[in-house]
């Protein structure tokens, strides 16, 4: 049993596609282990994306992110990581698949609905940044 991490972003919340979104987890088999609405301060938004600090679209991201409520999502099951992201698509929804959550509810590469963990490494570290281990069940 492997879990990992989503973020449902600011543009899906306020399209009002929350449950579409997670309807779609649990349709592949995925359970929700834990969830939660939020709204991340400009600390949560760039610590949790560190990793691109130095990227020239680490501003927007983390403008983006801070933009309104977020739901952060722990989904369980076998291969978690790799489902979510064939679920979510590619990064920019111009190239993602039909049928994928940012072909179907994201307009562009920062409001793309969605973030996914990008390994069962990061996942671990993802799931630790929001929520105590009591919580997961
Ligand atoms: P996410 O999976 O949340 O991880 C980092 C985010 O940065 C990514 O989704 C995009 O929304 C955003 N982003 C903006 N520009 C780029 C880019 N050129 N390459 C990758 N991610 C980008």
């Amino acid at each position: 049993m492997e879990q990992t991490l989503s973020i449902i972003k600011p543009d899906a919340v306020a399209k009002n596609v929350v449950g579409k979104i997670l309807s779609r987890f649990e349709d592949a088999g995925l359970r929700i282990a834990a969830t939660r609405k939020m709204q991340l301060s400009r600390a949560d938004a760039e610590a949790f994306y560190a990793v691109h600090a130095e990227r020239p679209f680490f501003g927007e991201l983390v403008e983006f992110m801070i933009s309104g409520p977020v739901v952060v999502t722990v989904l369980e099951g076998t291969d978690a990581m790799i489902k979510n992201r064939d679920l979510m698509g590619a990064t920019n929804p111009k190239e993602a698949e039909a049928g994928t959550i940012r072909a179907d509810f994201a307009e562009s590469i920062d409001a793309n609905a969605v973030h996914g963990s990008d390994s069962v490494e990061n996942a671990a570290i993802e799931i630790a940044f929001f929520f105590a281990q009591k919580e997961l069940s």
